[in-house]
């Protein structure tokens, strides 16, 4: 299952590159500041980041941080 939203806030990260667009946002924390989302479990943060460096909004779902 690709990831494409922030499952936390029910936020589809098209929808969220529009608002970027719209807002000129180059960033994670520039557009928080526009639209509530990534802000309970953050599992989504990496993926936005990504979406800024290359522009998609469907990703594989990355590898996870072992912490061990
Ligand atoms: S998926 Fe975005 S905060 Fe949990």
């Amino acid at each position: 299952m690709p990831v494409t939203r922030c499952v936390c806030f029910n936020k589809k990260f098209s929808e969220l590159k529009k608002i970027a667009k719209a807002n000129n946002c180059s960033s994670l924390e520039e557009l928080q500041e526009k639209v509530t989302f990534g802000e309970n479990c953050k599992r989504c943060h990496p993926y936005v980041k990504k979406m800024f460096e290359t522009g998609e909004t469907v990703f594989e779902v990355l590898p996870v941080e072992n912490s061990d």
